[in-house]
């Protein structure tokens, strides 16, 4: 069943893409371009300068008009993930 496989306990903190990796490229990637390192629809993520509850809660609530909210779709743990996601990004190598 669905729910069960998504029911992974926590996200790993490796440098791969992983399960948030996965979740931003398939659910945010198609506004925030190339995985959050560059702007497109939305501005861009890496380096951000607000901090984790800022960009917790504008994942969960979204912004009017600009961008969705996604705290019923996910839970706090997959924000969360998204949240290192966004903290781990760097430049591509090269
Ligand atoms: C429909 C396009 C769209 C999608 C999909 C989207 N965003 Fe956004 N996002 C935006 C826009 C536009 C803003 C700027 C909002 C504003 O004016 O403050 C934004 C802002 C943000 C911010 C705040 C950045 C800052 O410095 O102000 C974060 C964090 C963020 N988005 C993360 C995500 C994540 C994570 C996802 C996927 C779960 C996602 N977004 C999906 C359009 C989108």
């Amino acid at each position: 069943m669905l729910v069960v496989s998504l029911a992974v306990p926590a996200f790993a903190a490796d440098d791969g893409p992983g399960e948030a990796g996965q979740l931003f490229a398939t659910t945010c990637g198609w506004c925030h371009s190339d995985g959050g390192r560059m702007a497109g629809k939305g501005p861009q993520l890496m380096d951000s300068k607000r901090d984790d509850d800022f960009l917790r809660n504008r994942i969960k609530t979204g912004k009017q008009g600009a961008m969705p909210a996604f705290g019923g779709a996910f839970s706090d743990v997959q924000i969360d993930g998204l949240v290192k996601y966004i903290r781990a990004l760097k430049p591509h190598e090269g």
